[in-house]
């Protein structure tokens, strides 16, 4: 196991099944677990669009997180929102505010993804363009919008310190900086563990890291769906 330290953030390179039982309470959960939905073994992307290099998935999306680190997960906060939920709906209680990330493009991929969260209240959507992934800079077959996990956090009112356990190129931590949060991020994988250590620094770095950003550019993304 290795941990960096870089502002409020605190990031392990290693299992979170491991390391969850020794990390304490947090004030909030945002994270997006691998769905299991069979893409190893897919083909290296050869996208072009965006600059993003080709891709290939290494053997984490060949199954879901199990009931019992979802047991985990949900006892470390009382604000949880994990998205993919809909993957994992037998795996976690009955909730009526799901969140909705429509991804502004219809394509021969998911219109939309779907968030569990642990609250109560109506289910919300924002429309994102799938594109906005390149803009953020492309570097992780699964990638989620910096700006979608920004609108995760507003939608629990998170303050406080954040915990991603499958935090992947660190698209959560990044969201947490702008926020003002401190973040503890978990991951596996020593590459995309170093691209989010890289990303965190470079969020601390930018000066303008609380101006709204410009409306995402009309560009098709190559991406898979998670
Ligand atoms: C769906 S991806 C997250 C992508 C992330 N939202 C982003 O924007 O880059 C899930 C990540 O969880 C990691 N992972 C899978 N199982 C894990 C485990 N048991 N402990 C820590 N990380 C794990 C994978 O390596 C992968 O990077």
């Amino acid at each position: 196991m290795r941990v960096e330290h870089i502002g409020d953030c605190t990031l392990y390179l290693g299992d979170c099944r491991d390391i969850l039982p020794t990390i304490g309470r947090v004030d909030a959960v945002v994270t997006d677990p691998p769905y299991g939905i069979g893409r190893d073994g897919k083909p290296r992307s050869s996208s072009r669009h965006g600059g993003h290099k080709g891709y290939e998935f290494r053997g984490w999306d060949d199954g879901r997180p199990s009931q019992e680190t979802f047991s985990t997960i949900l006892s470390l906060a009382s604000s949880v929102v994990i998205w993919g939920g809909n993957y994992f709906a037998d795996l976690l209680p009955a909730t009526s505010k799901w969140l909705s990330w429509d991804k502004g493009q219809r394509i021969d991929q998911a219109d939309a993804e779907l968030a569990w969260t642990s609250l109560s209240g109506a289910l919300r959507v924002i429309t994102l363009n799938r594109a906005e992934i390149n803009q953020d800079g492309a570097v992780h077959p699964t990638q989620k919008p910096v700006r979608l996990m920004e609108w995760s956090l507003a939608q629990i009112n998170a303050s406080g310190v954040v915990l991603d356990p499958f935090m992947g190129s660190g698209s959560t931590g990044v969201a947490c900086v702008r926020r003002g949060c401190g973040f503890v991020g978990i991951e596996r994988d020593a590459e995309y563990f170093d691209i989010a250590c890289e990303r965190i620094r470079k969020a601390y770095a930018q000066p303008d890291m609380f101006v709204e950003r410009p409306a995402p550019a009309k560009q098709l993304s190559m991406l898979g769906d998670e």
